[in-house]
Protein backbone atom coordinates (compact mmCIF):
# COMPACT_ATOMS: atom_id res chain seq x y z
CA UNK A 1 0.00 0.00 0.00
CA UNK A 2 0.73 3.67 -0.97
CA UNK A 3 2.17 6.16 1.86
CA UNK A 4 3.20 9.79 2.19
CA UNK A 5 6.08 10.43 5.15
CA UNK A 6 7.39 13.89 4.99
CA UNK A 7 7.32 14.31 0.99
CA UNK A 8 8.56 10.80 -0.11
CA UNK A 9 5.92 8.24 -1.14
CA UNK A 10 7.31 4.78 -0.21
CA UNK A 11 5.62 1.48 0.36
CA UNK A 12 3.41 1.44 4.08
CA UNK A 13 6.47 -1.74 5.19
CA UNK A 14 9.30 0.46 4.33
CA UNK A 15 8.11 4.27 6.10
CA UNK A 16 10.56 4.55 8.71
CA UNK A 17 10.05 7.57 11.63
CA UNK A 18 13.02 8.53 14.10
CA UNK A 19 12.46 6.89 17.69
CA UNK A 20 12.70 10.49 18.73
CA UNK A 21 9.91 11.31 17.04
CA UNK A 22 7.30 12.89 19.56
CA UNK A 23 4.49 11.36 18.21
CA UNK A 24 6.21 7.68 19.17
CA UNK A 25 7.30 9.02 22.86
CA UNK A 26 4.34 11.28 24.24
CA UNK A 27 1.63 10.39 21.41
CA UNK A 28 2.09 14.11 20.89
CA UNK A 29 0.06 14.42 17.79
CA UNK A 30 -3.66 14.40 15.67
CA UNK A 31 -4.75 12.56 13.15
CA UNK A 32 -7.93 12.52 10.60
CA UNK A 33 -9.89 9.74 9.32
CA UNK A 34 -11.40 10.39 6.30
CA UNK A 35 -13.66 8.53 3.90
CA UNK A 36 -13.49 8.60 0.30
CA UNK A 37 -16.64 6.91 -2.12
CA UNK A 38 -16.39 6.68 -5.69
CA UNK A 39 -12.53 8.47 -5.21
CA UNK A 40 -13.70 11.75 -3.72
CA UNK A 41 -13.27 12.49 -0.22
CA UNK A 42 -16.60 12.99 1.99
CA UNK A 43 -16.75 16.09 3.73
CA UNK A 44 -13.58 17.54 3.31
CA UNK A 45 -13.59 20.90 3.86
CA UNK A 46 -15.09 19.88 7.59
CA UNK A 47 -12.11 17.60 8.39
CA UNK A 48 -9.93 19.92 7.49
CA UNK A 49 -11.79 22.23 10.10
CA UNK A 50 -11.59 19.97 12.69
CA UNK A 51 -7.95 19.35 11.72
CA UNK A 52 -6.94 22.79 11.94
CA UNK A 53 -8.65 23.39 15.26
CA UNK A 54 -6.52 20.01 16.50
CA UNK A 55 -3.57 21.78 15.40
CA UNK A 56 -4.41 25.07 17.35
CA UNK A 57 -5.63 23.24 20.44
CA UNK A 58 -1.77 21.67 20.34
CA UNK A 59 0.78 24.31 19.26
CA UNK A 60 1.94 22.56 16.25
CA UNK A 61 1.64 25.00 13.17
CA UNK A 62 -0.04 23.63 10.11
CA UNK A 63 2.31 22.18 7.91
CA UNK A 64 -0.11 22.51 4.60
CA UNK A 65 -2.48 25.01 3.70
CA UNK A 66 -6.51 23.24 2.55
CA UNK A 67 -5.19 22.93 -1.26
CA UNK A 68 -2.40 21.40 0.03
CA UNK A 69 -3.89 18.94 2.27
CA UNK A 70 -6.42 18.14 -0.98
CA UNK A 71 -3.66 17.51 -3.21
CA UNK A 72 -2.21 14.99 -0.63
CA UNK A 73 -5.36 13.25 -0.32
CA UNK A 74 -6.32 13.23 -4.00
CA UNK A 75 -2.76 11.74 -4.79
CA UNK A 76 -3.74 9.22 -1.87
CA UNK A 77 -6.66 8.05 -3.73
CA UNK A 78 -5.06 8.30 -6.94
CA UNK A 79 -1.74 6.12 -5.96
CA UNK A 80 -4.50 3.12 -4.09
CA UNK A 81 -6.49 3.08 -7.35
CA UNK A 82 -3.41 2.39 -9.53
CA UNK A 83 -1.90 0.10 -6.78
CA UNK A 84 -4.93 -2.13 -7.05
CA UNK A 85 -5.23 -1.53 -11.00
CA UNK A 86 -8.80 0.55 -10.58
CA UNK A 87 -9.92 4.36 -11.64
CA UNK A 88 -10.18 6.14 -8.59
CA UNK A 89 -13.75 6.56 -9.22
CA UNK A 90 -13.99 2.70 -8.95
CA UNK A 91 -13.12 2.73 -5.39
CA UNK A 92 -14.20 3.69 -1.75
CA UNK A 93 -11.22 4.32 0.35
CA UNK A 94 -9.99 5.28 4.36
CA UNK A 95 -7.83 7.91 4.19
CA UNK A 96 -5.64 8.69 7.44
CA UNK A 97 -3.81 11.50 7.88
CA UNK A 98 -1.20 12.00 10.55
CA UNK A 99 0.57 15.18 12.00
CA UNK A 100 3.16 15.18 15.00
CA UNK A 101 5.08 17.65 16.75
CA UNK A 102 8.21 16.34 15.36
CA UNK A 103 11.62 15.00 16.22
CA UNK A 104 13.46 16.37 19.32
CA UNK A 105 15.61 14.93 22.20
CA UNK A 106 12.78 13.96 24.88
CA UNK A 107 11.52 16.66 26.93
CA UNK A 108 8.11 17.17 27.76
CA UNK A 109 8.20 21.42 27.02
CA UNK A 110 7.09 22.14 23.54
CA UNK A 111 10.48 22.23 21.72
CA UNK A 112 11.14 25.35 19.74
CA UNK A 113 11.59 25.30 15.77
CA UNK A 114 11.18 21.80 14.95
CA UNK A 115 9.57 20.66 11.75
CA UNK A 116 6.23 18.44 12.44
CA UNK A 117 6.43 15.41 11.01
CA UNK A 118 3.33 14.69 8.16
CA UNK A 119 2.40 10.97 7.55
CA UNK A 120 -0.46 9.93 5.50
CA UNK A 121 -1.79 6.38 4.41
CA UNK A 122 -4.87 5.02 2.51
CA UNK A 123 -6.64 1.59 3.13
CA UNK A 124 -9.32 0.21 1.67
CA UNK A 125 -13.12 1.21 3.37
CA UNK A 126 -14.62 -1.65 4.35
CA UNK A 127 -18.50 -1.57 4.09
CA UNK A 128 -20.48 -2.92 6.96
CA UNK A 129 -22.08 -6.01 6.14
CA UNK A 130 -25.73 -6.12 5.38
CA UNK A 131 -26.29 -9.05 7.64
CA UNK A 132 -24.72 -7.10 10.32
CA UNK A 133 -26.47 -4.04 9.75
CA UNK A 134 -29.84 -5.58 9.87
CA UNK A 135 -28.66 -7.18 14.06
CA UNK A 136 -27.19 -4.51 14.73
CA UNK A 137 -23.97 -3.80 17.47
CA UNK A 138 -23.81 -4.81 20.64
CA UNK A 139 -22.09 -2.29 22.85
CA UNK A 140 -21.26 -2.29 26.70
CA UNK A 141 -20.91 0.28 28.90
CA UNK A 142 -18.32 1.83 30.83
CA UNK A 143 -16.97 4.65 32.94
CA UNK A 144 -14.97 7.32 30.90
CA UNK A 145 -11.52 7.57 32.43
CA UNK A 146 -10.06 9.62 29.19
CA UNK A 147 -8.45 12.89 29.55
CA UNK A 148 -10.60 16.71 29.66
CA UNK A 149 -9.82 17.22 25.85
CA UNK A 150 -11.50 14.72 24.37
CA UNK A 151 -12.31 17.42 21.54
CA UNK A 152 -8.90 17.42 20.19
CA UNK A 153 -8.52 14.53 17.70
CA UNK A 154 -4.99 13.38 19.42
CA UNK A 155 -2.65 10.07 19.02
CA UNK A 156 -2.23 9.96 22.25
CA UNK A 157 -5.62 6.72 22.31
CA UNK A 158 -4.22 5.10 25.38
CA UNK A 159 -7.67 5.79 26.91
CA UNK A 160 -9.49 4.76 23.64
CA UNK A 161 -7.34 1.73 23.09
CA UNK A 162 -8.05 0.42 27.34
CA UNK A 163 -11.93 1.80 26.60
CA UNK A 164 -11.90 0.02 23.55
CA UNK A 165 -10.76 -3.06 24.71
CA UNK A 166 -13.13 -3.46 27.25
CA UNK A 167 -15.90 -4.40 24.54
CA UNK A 168 -13.38 -6.19 22.42
CA UNK A 169 -12.97 -8.66 25.72
CA UNK A 170 -16.58 -9.85 25.31
CA UNK A 171 -17.17 -9.92 21.41
CA UNK A 172 -19.03 -6.64 21.62
CA UNK A 173 -18.39 -3.75 18.56
CA UNK A 174 -18.75 -0.95 21.00
CA UNK A 175 -17.72 0.65 24.35
CA UNK A 176 -20.48 3.27 25.59
CA UNK A 177 -18.83 5.86 27.85
CA UNK A 178 -20.59 7.82 30.51
CA UNK A 179 -18.78 10.73 32.89
CA UNK A 180 -20.31 11.64 36.24
CA UNK A 181 -23.39 9.25 34.82
CA UNK A 182 -23.97 11.29 31.31
CA UNK A 183 -23.18 9.73 28.05
CA UNK A 184 -19.69 11.07 26.51
CA UNK A 185 -19.20 9.00 23.33
CA UNK A 186 -18.03 5.73 22.76
CA UNK A 187 -14.54 4.07 22.48
CA UNK A 188 -14.25 5.49 18.94
CA UNK A 189 -17.77 6.48 17.65
CA UNK A 190 -20.41 9.24 18.74
CA UNK A 191 -23.42 7.75 20.42
CA UNK A 192 -27.08 8.87 19.59
CA UNK A 193 -30.45 8.24 21.54
CA UNK A 194 -33.39 8.03 20.14
CA UNK A 195 -36.76 9.14 22.78
CA UNK A 196 -39.68 9.41 21.57
CA UNK A 197 -39.05 10.25 18.31
CA UNK A 198 -35.90 12.83 19.10
CA UNK A 199 -32.67 12.45 18.30
CA UNK A 200 -30.11 13.42 21.58
CA UNK A 201 -26.83 13.82 21.76
CA UNK A 202 -23.85 14.85 23.93
CA UNK A 203 -23.20 18.46 23.70
CA UNK A 204 -20.49 19.97 21.22
CA UNK A 205 -17.90 20.42 24.58
CA UNK A 206 -14.27 19.18 25.45
CA UNK A 207 -15.64 15.67 26.61
CA UNK A 208 -16.43 14.22 23.09
CA UNK A 209 -14.40 14.69 19.82
CA UNK A 210 -17.27 16.03 17.42
CA UNK A 211 -17.61 14.02 14.94
CA UNK A 212 -17.82 15.13 10.99
CA UNK A 213 -21.19 13.25 11.40
CA UNK A 214 -22.89 15.63 13.97
CA UNK A 215 -23.13 18.37 11.69
CA UNK A 216 -24.12 15.66 9.35
CA UNK A 217 -26.95 14.05 11.49
CA UNK A 218 -28.41 17.45 12.79
CA UNK A 219 -28.82 18.00 8.72
CA UNK A 220 -30.48 14.62 7.94
CA UNK A 221 -32.32 15.03 10.73
CA UNK A 222 -33.73 18.36 9.72
CA UNK A 223 -34.45 17.13 5.94
CA UNK A 224 -36.41 14.23 7.65
CA UNK A 225 -38.44 16.30 10.20
CA UNK A 226 -36.72 14.36 13.06
CA UNK A 227 -36.45 16.58 15.81
CA UNK A 228 -32.74 16.91 17.04
CA UNK A 229 -31.30 17.80 20.13
CA UNK A 230 -27.52 18.32 21.92
CA UNK A 231 -27.38 18.55 25.58
CA UNK A 232 -26.41 16.36 28.44
CA UNK A 233 -27.88 12.68 28.52
CA UNK A 234 -28.15 10.60 31.31
CA UNK A 235 -27.15 7.00 32.08
CA UNK A 236 -31.16 5.96 33.06
CA UNK A 237 -32.21 7.67 29.61
CA UNK A 238 -29.49 5.56 27.60
CA UNK A 239 -30.88 2.36 29.26
CA UNK A 240 -34.27 3.62 28.62
CA UNK A 241 -33.69 4.37 24.83
CA UNK A 242 -35.84 3.55 22.15
CA UNK A 243 -32.94 3.40 19.23
CA UNK A 244 -29.46 3.96 20.23
CA UNK A 245 -26.86 4.80 17.41
CA UNK A 246 -22.95 5.20 16.49
CA UNK A 247 -21.29 7.12 14.15
CA UNK A 248 -18.37 7.34 12.52
CA UNK A 249 -16.32 7.67 9.55
CA UNK A 250 -16.10 3.50 9.03
CA UNK A 251 -19.63 3.19 10.90
CA UNK A 252 -21.36 6.02 9.43
CA UNK A 253 -24.70 5.44 11.47
CA UNK A 254 -24.82 1.94 12.79
CA UNK A 255 -27.96 0.56 15.44
CA UNK A 256 -26.81 -0.48 19.00
CA UNK A 257 -29.78 -3.23 19.48
CA UNK A 258 -28.11 -4.99 22.66
CA UNK A 259 -26.29 -2.69 25.50
CA UNK A 260 -24.65 -4.80 28.79
CA UNK A 261 -26.48 -7.92 27.17
CA UNK A 262 -30.34 -6.07 27.32
CA UNK A 263 -31.95 -5.34 24.08
CA UNK A 264 -32.20 -1.83 23.50
CA UNK A 265 -36.09 -0.43 22.44
CA UNK A 266 -37.33 -3.82 20.89
CA UNK A 267 -33.65 -5.35 19.70
CA UNK A 268 -33.48 -4.47 16.04
CA UNK A 269 -32.51 -1.61 14.47
CA UNK A 270 -35.50 1.34 14.66
CA UNK A 271 -36.89 3.65 12.35
CA UNK A 272 -34.97 6.67 12.80
CA UNK A 273 -31.87 4.59 12.23
CA UNK A 274 -33.82 3.74 9.29
CA UNK A 275 -34.44 6.66 7.84
CA UNK A 276 -31.09 8.45 8.67
CA UNK A 277 -29.16 5.49 6.95
CA UNK A 278 -31.30 5.96 4.31
CA UNK A 279 -30.30 9.53 4.08
CA UNK A 280 -26.83 8.88 5.32
CA UNK A 281 -26.78 6.97 1.61
CA UNK A 282 -27.96 9.78 -0.43
CA UNK A 283 -25.40 12.48 1.19
CA UNK A 284 -22.83 10.27 0.24
CA UNK A 285 -24.01 10.41 -3.69
N1 LIG B 1 -12.77 7.73 15.13
N2 LIG B 1 -15.42 9.92 18.88
C1 LIG B 1 -14.18 9.39 18.88
C2 LIG B 1 -13.49 9.25 20.19
C3 LIG B 1 -13.58 8.99 17.67
O1 LIG B 1 -12.34 8.48 17.68
C4 LIG B 1 -14.30 9.15 16.45
C5 LIG B 1 -13.71 8.76 15.13
C6 LIG B 1 -15.58 9.70 16.50
C7 LIG B 1 -16.41 9.92 15.25
O2 LIG B 1 -15.87 10.95 14.46
P1 LIG B 1 -16.13 10.97 12.89
O3 LIG B 1 -17.62 10.95 12.71
O4 LIG B 1 -15.55 12.26 12.44
O5 LIG B 1 -15.46 9.77 12.30
C8 LIG B 1 -16.10 10.08 17.73
C9 LIG B 1 -12.02 7.47 13.93
C10 LIG B 1 -12.84 6.95 12.81
C11 LIG B 1 -10.83 6.59 14.28
O6 LIG B 1 -10.24 6.88 15.32
O7 LIG B 1 -10.50 5.69 13.52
Amino acid sequence: LPCYLNGEWSNIRDAKVSVLDRGFIFGDGLYEVVPAYDGRPFRFNEHMARLERSLDELRIPNPMDRAGWRGLVDQLIAAYAKHVGKKAEETNQLVYLQVSRGVAMRDHAMPKDIEPTVFAMVNRLSIYPAEERAKGATCVTADDFRWKKAHIKSTSLAGAVLSRQISADVGATETIMFRDGFLSEASSSNVWVVKDGVVLGAPRDNLVLEGIRYGLLEQLCKNANIPFQLRRVSREEVLAADEILLSSATKEVLPCTVLDGKPVGNGRPGPIYEKLFAGYQQAKL
